[in-house]
């Protein structure tokens, strides 16, 4: 097995099918789960895949992802825009963090083009629906591979 990848979804993101459609489209949750599954399984990593409604909880989430994971896709849902707490705890955690979104969240309202996460990620993907969990885990595991070429060219030979 390659890298073991959390990938956690904030807010709101457990109504995705019903909620506001004409924004994020019908694809459920469920399906967001099962197409990361087979990306995942495509990229041989092992996948854990959660979501909560509660910024608390996605803080402590990541903090009990120190040492069991070796990278994080996150979708924060609205808390990307205003909360710095998640933004501790994710830089805090020093986990490779891969921010995504559904809808393309500079071409919405004003409130939305702020992240406050992204400076604390390695880059945003946004505005590919479902497929940006895609891109996402794929940049991640560029990322990875990266890291892991730079630990390989540091040890003696
Ligand atoms: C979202 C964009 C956010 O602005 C919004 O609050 C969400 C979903 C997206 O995936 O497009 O809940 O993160």
């Amino acid at each position: 097995m390659g890298y073991r990848v959390l990938v956690l979804n904030g807010p709101n993101l457990n109504l995705l099918g019903t909620r506001e459609p004409d924004v994020y489209g019908t694809i459920t949750l469920d399906h967001v789960e099962n197409l990361a599954r087979m990306v995942a399984a495509e990229l041989d990593m092992e996948l854990r895949f959660l979501q909560s409604n509660h910024e608390g909880d996605l803080v402590e989430i990541i903090h009990k992802a120190i040492g069991e994971v070796d990278g994080l896709v996150i979708n924060a849902g609205a808390l990307t825009h205003y909360s710095v707490s998640l933004r501790d705890a994710i830089s805090g955690a020093g986990l490779p963090t891969v921010e995504v979104h559904l809808s393309n969240i500079h071409a919405r309202e004003a409130f939305r083009h702020r992240s406050v996460i992204a400076a604390v990620c390695v880059g945003q993907i946004c505005g590919f629906g479902a497929g940006s969990y895609r891109l996402g885990l794929q940049a991640l595991q560029a990322h990875l591979d990266t890291l892991s070429e730079g630990e390989k060219s540091r040890c003696p030979s």
